[in-house]
């Protein structure tokens, strides 16, 4: 490895000499005639026709047609200045069955291509699969088949027989985890299958085609080969900020797991020749190993040039006791799967170009032999058309700091050869149809318009300097606006802010200098103008239920207070990505003065967005660790710990719990005060989870009673699940308190009315709810914003 990296004069970050600058797209996204020229079916064809696959129903029939614009599409790449273009060869076109004959107008276009391209000194770089098997192929079995492998072996040499001339750089395969994961393990992608066997089967036979095809091309004298994958840097929420933090072992084995699952299940093979015990013991649990055969590791492990990476962000997990496994991830019980709580691209991915830095570095370190190629990073935002241009300062944002931060690799000594944005053009970006656009080309999908956006010309200029100048990509600002428009910075705010006030002239000429210099308003043009909006946001994020008493509580004490204090208050749903993105926007747009925010659970982007929107936000409750909202809370450990006291002095030592969802920071605090005050007492617990329900404590009351039939009392973590553990009590015969106390948690409408009434802890609801609103409005008028904890009490009625 070498330290390539220059600060040269004028204050640039140089790349290395010779460092490649390119682009890339894949043959299904982008290249439409479907039916023509003997093109056989591919497994994406026949998905993205089956209902309810695609966004919109849309499919790659047509998409960028860029099988019959090629030309002008390399005269763009030529105009940009790449070095390289990495492309995709559809194997449908090159043999439409999969196997056997070759269809030779397959061949000509991608020779046609080959050319074009080296006429205008672009560099081919061609992957050989990016996830448009044949279809007869998946009929015989697909990737679960060992001979497909073979097939591709094939076909890998027939591409390279008639292009390896003009082609130096071979990628075999694009992305198996995602394939075999998406495709064959929870069928979000074409086959649509969803069997952890066949999953595991796949990714072994995808390694091997890797192992065969590289061989093959090897022997066939190619220059450089590669292969593609998928990578991301595993973390915990902690590491993320604070790389060095220490880690508990709990998380260290959760992060260790999921690494092995994302990125050493392809790695090692690979690199190493061996899939890692950690590795096998999953696959062995969910397939078996009778697919994986003597001889193959050495297949696989053929010696490879560069390795692929593409980059979009990182995983965040840590060690959580009760949480299933995440669907795409076999064997992560026990595991969450957190949020980076950073801002998202429209894709809903977490940018966090640090990611790319310990990616790079992580690889070069360990795996040193093979040199690095990005081979994608790039993001879907969404995209306006202005006149003749795209200004996408938010695609430039994402591209310098991901070139930041490959640089800041370099320097740390990672072997990185060069950087494949993705993608060259908008196009069918798989599931999400064409909705999603990632092209520094904008594609007019109506028209087939090619428009480079301003992330396209700031490309260029990157490749033309090697580099970056130094600062960020600045975003236009308010006075430049005020400037381009001839008004004053107020009038500015006041038409962004969307003042009634304002002339329709001067709303047009502003509306103009907005378009034109991409204007993206920020709290500094809010906070300008003095009338406010008198709009205050409630946001109900996922997970709340209608019955929560603190949603009832906020709508009715939240909303008359803030009447009072002259505000409107409008209630927003942010259950769904979609809605949340709209909340996310309503509040950035600056539609209102503030927003409260009902308890959203651990794993949900919305508190950290929020945070980013720079309008004031206070949660209802304590918000999920990492996300710093000032919030009003109540003592709920403390209520707990009460609750657990009082069960001790009635004499009762086995104390069981009915738990609330455990992402949920109230249920969490609910659970640790009633662990430590039994842990104080050193007595025996055992615990069943709920979700707030009637129905699932009473499920969980049945559960407790038969891992303990001798448990003598129950604190329930709310009163809803309380009364459902009373029912189940007295369906087992058991009676209250006698047999079995019973404390619940909320003194909500039920508790006095249960049979017999409940012990619980009052929580004090409308004080919260007050202390939340108090606290927004002050920082809304510029003052402080401190969170506020308020107590809870123990009630005692007859059920203890
Ligand atoms: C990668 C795919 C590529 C594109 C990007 C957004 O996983 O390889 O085709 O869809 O994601």
């Amino acid at each position: 490895m070498t330290a390539m990296f220059t600060a040269a004069a004028g204050g640039t970050l140089s790349f290395p000499g010779g460092f490649v600058w390119g682009a890339a797209t894949a043959a299904y996204q982008i290249e439409g005639a479907a039916g023509e020229d003997g093109r056989g079916m591919s497994i994406w064809d026949v998905f993205a026709r089956t209902p309810g696959r695609v966004a919109g129903g849309h499919t790659g029939d047509v998409a960028c047609d860029h099988y019959h614009r090629y030309r002008d599409d390399v005269r763009l790449m030529r105009e940009l200045g790449l070095g390289a273009y990495r492309f995709s060869v559809a194997w449908p076109r090159i043999q439409p069955t999969g196997s056997g004959p070759v269809n030779a107008a397959g061949l000509d276009f991608y020779d046609r291509l080959v050319d074009e391209l080296l006429a205008a000194d672009v560099s081919p770089y061609v992957t050989l699969y990016h996830w448009d098997l044949p279809q007869p192929l998946e009929d015989r079995g697909g990737w679960t088949e060992r001979d497909t492998a073979h097939r591709f072996a094939d076909y890998a040499r027939i591409v390279h027989d008639r292009l390896g001339d003009r082609v130096g750089t071979w990628i075999t395969i694009n992305e198996p985890w995602v394939v075999s994961v998406l495709g064959y393990g929870i069928g979000a992608h074409a086959p649509g299958r969803a069997s952890w066997r066949e999953a595991f089967q796949a990714s072994h036979h995808l390694l091997l085609a890797h192992g065969l095809g590289a061989r093959a091309l090897r022997d066939a004298g190619a220059r450089e080969i590669a292969l593609t994958l998928n990578l991301a840097p595993v973390t915990t929420p902690g590491r993320l900020d604070d790389p060095e933090a220490a880690l508990s072992a709990e998380d260290a084995a959760a992060v260790d797991l999921v690494d092995c699952l994302i990125n050493r299940q392809f790695l090692d093979p690979v690199l190493r020749g061996e899939y890692l015990a950690a590795v096998l013991d999953v696959v062995e649990r969910a397939a078996g190993l009778g697919h994986i055969r003597d001889g193959d590791l050495e297949t696989v492990n053929q010696p490879l040039d560069l390795l692929g990476v593409n980059y979009y962000n990182p995983c965040v997990v840590s060690a959580e006791p009760g949480e299933p496994a995440n669907p795409a991830y076999p064997g992560t019980e026990g595991i969450r799967f957190g949020d980076a709580y950073a801002p998202k691209t429209a894709m809903g991915w977490p940018i966090v170009p640090t990611g790319l830095t310990r990616l790079l570095v992580r690889l070069s370190r360990d795996y040193p032999q093979v040199g690095l190629l990005v081979t994608e990073n790039g993001a879907a935002f969404e995209d306006t058309v202005s006149g003749e241009h795209v200004h996408d300062a938010d695609r430039i944002a994402f591209l310098e700091g991901h070139l930041r931060a490959a640089h800041t690799a370099v320097d740390a000594g990672a072997d990185l050869r060069g950087y494949l944005v993705w993608s060259l053009l908008d196009n069918f970006e798989w599931t999400e149809g064409y909705g999603k656009r990632f092209g520094i080309v904008h594609v007019d999908f109506a028209t087939q318009r090619r428009l480079p956006k301003d992330s396209a010309l700031w490309y260029r200029d990157v490749i033309r300097n090697n580099g970056l100048r130094a600062g960020r990509a600045r975003r236009p600002t308010l006075e430049e606006v005020a400037a381009r428009a001839g008004v004053s910075r107020s009038t500015v705010s006041r038409v962004i802010n969307g003042e009634a006030a304002v002339s329709p002239e001067f709303r047009a000429v502003v509306m103009n200098a907005v378009t034109e210099l991409g204007y993206v308003p920020n709290s500094a043009a809010r906070s300008l103008v003095t009338r406010r909006t008198e709009s205050i946001a409630l946001i109900v994020p996922d997970g709340v239920r209608a019955g929560d008493p603190l949603f009832a509580t906020a709508v009715d004490a939240a909303g008359r207070e803030l009447e009072r204090a002259g505000k409107r208050v409008t209630l927003m749903f942010a259950g769904s990505p979609a809605d949340r993105n709209r909340v996310e926007r309503h509040l950035a747009a600056g539609h209102v003065d503030g927003a409260l925010l009902l308890p959203a659970r651990g794993s949900d982007p919305l508190p950290g967005a929020l945070a980013g929107t720079g309008v004031p936000v206070v949660s209802l409750g304590r918000p999920p660790a990492a996300v710093a909202l000032p919030y009003a809370g109540t003592d709920d450990a403390g209520g707990a710990a009460a609750a657990v006291a009082h069960l001790l002095g009635r004499g009762r030592r086995r104390i069981a719990t009915i738990r609330g969802p455990v992402d949920l920071a109230a249920a969490r605090d609910r659970f640790d005060g009633y662990r430590n005050a039994l842990r104080d007492a050193a007595c025996r617990s055992a615990d069943a989870v709920g979700d707030l329900g009637r129905a699932s404590g009473a499920a969980a009351m049945r559960e407790l009673l038969t891992a303990d039939p001798s448990l003598d009392a129950v604190f329930v973590a709310g009163d809803l699940m309380a009364v459902g553990a009373l029912h189940a009590l007295r369906e087992a015969g058991l009676r209250v308190p006698e047999d079995v106390a019973v404390v619940g948690f909320g003194d909500e409408e039920d508790a006095a009315y249960a049979v017999p009434a409940l012990t619980t802890v009052r929580v004090p609801w409308a004080d919260q709810v007050l202390a939340a609103v108090r606290l927004l409005l002050r920082q809304i008028g510029g003052g402080p914003s401190s969170s506020v904890i308020l107590p809870t009490e123990l009630v005692v009625r007859s059920s203890s």
